[in-house]
């Protein structure tokens, strides 16, 4: 698929992406403050973390945090997990209340917590669950229902083809699927074939997730699996610009990824507070240090105590790498013109 087709919008009903390069849900990570740089740099959609259907955790911190939408027009699509389909019916129905425009359920998270509760892929196996929870969230809400899930329970099976039959049948409007089964949770390569076999038996939008990190192996993902379009989780850690790389734009400057670094922890600090935003800047910065190629400073940002301490840090990194920067464009005039030393 080439930038162009990737860049075109996919139309979900009332919902249209504006293109086809998605952000993964990833508990802990795809906060609103990530989602915000994700957004910025043209991500077609983006995906909450996983909100619990338990209506007993509804108000809890981590469920209201999660359920906050990004400034900026974002359809706000917020995940979901859970396993009862009256419950999971009745939290829909909240969510697009508060006004979520798209709702995703997860069948396809290994963790142990979640799949104890017989949720995420613990209900691969059980075609007639998964038809009942789709059912009966897809009559709640007026708004898309997607699901996101793995290619199956084992590296054999192929239970997650046949879970994105179901819920087409049951009214999904878009499956993405992770290429991976639940026995192999992260690790191993990621597998093609079931996931162009499910594109093969839907008729509804699919999306491929799975080790994509820049334009070769999205061409790969989508070539292999006649996908509409890919969804992006680990790879977007500290470098939210690739979804502009992959829909065509140019990568920008490293002056440009050291200021959307600092903007980002600004973000973050605002959105948790100073205490907690210290902590979890840490995960975020230090992908940003690795992509921005001085992952030896990681140790110095990780040993920083406070808002302030880390501000002020990446201030001086910022100043400094763009000092050298130009004094190497001064002392290289090819380099100069080189746009990506601006
Ligand atoms: C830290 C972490 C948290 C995740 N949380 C979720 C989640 O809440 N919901 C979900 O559907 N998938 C979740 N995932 C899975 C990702 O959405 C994605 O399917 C997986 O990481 C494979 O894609 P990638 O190789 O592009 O990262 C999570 C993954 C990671 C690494």
């Amino acid at each position: 698929m080439s930038d162009a087709a990737l860049s075109s919008a996919l139309d979900l009903g009332s919902v249209q992406l504006r293109n086809r390069v998605a952000l993964a849900p990833m508990a802990g990570l795809t906060d609103v403050p990530f989602r915000t740089m994700a957004w910025r740099f043209g991500a077609g959609h983006m995906v909450s973390e996983m909100v619990a259907s338990k209506l007993e955790l509804w108000n809890t911190q981590k469920s209201q945090l999660r359920r906050i939408a990004v400034a900026g027009g974002a359809p706000m699509a917020v995940q979901m997990a859970g396993n009862d389909p009256g419950v999971m019916a009745e939290t829909a129905r909240r969510l697009s209340g508060e006004g979520a425009a798209l709702i995703d359920i997860n069948f396809g998270c290994p963790a142990k917590k979640v799949c104890r509760r017989a949720a995420g892929s613990a209900l691969l196996a059980d075609l007639e669950r998964i038809t009942a929870i789709v059912e009966a969230v897809v009559s709640a809400v007026a708004v898309p229902v997607t699901v996101k899930t793995r290619t199956g329970l084992d590296i054999d099976d192929e239970y997650g083809v046949d879970a994105a039959v179901a819920a087409e049948q049951a009214g999904a409007t878009m499956v993405v699927i992770h290429g991976r089964s639940r026995a192999c949770r992260f690790v191993g390569p990621v597998r093609f074939k079931p996931v162009a076999n499910a594109t093969q038996r839907l008729k509804i939008p699919l999306l491929v997730n799975g080790d994509i990190t820049d334009k070769q192996t999205a061409t790969v993902a989508v070539t292999q699996t006649a996908a509409d379009g890919v969804m992006i989780g680990r790879g977007a850690i500290g470098q939210p610009w690739l979804f502009q790389v992959l829909t065509g734009g140019e990568m920008p400057s490293v002056r440009e990824r050291l200021c959307v670094m600092g903007e980002h922890l600004q973000h973050m600090h605002q959105f948790y507070g100073l205490q907690q935003g210290v902590r979890i800047a840490r995960k975020h910065i230090q992908a940003y240090l690795q992509t921005l190629g001085v992952a030896q400073l990681i140790p110095q940002f990780m040993s920083l105590d406070t808002a302030f301490e880390q501000l002020t840090w990446l201030n001086a990194l910022t100043e400094c790498r763009i000092k050298s920067l130009q004094q190497q464009a001064l002392a290289t005039p090819q380099m100069a013109a080189n746009s990506a030393y601006r």
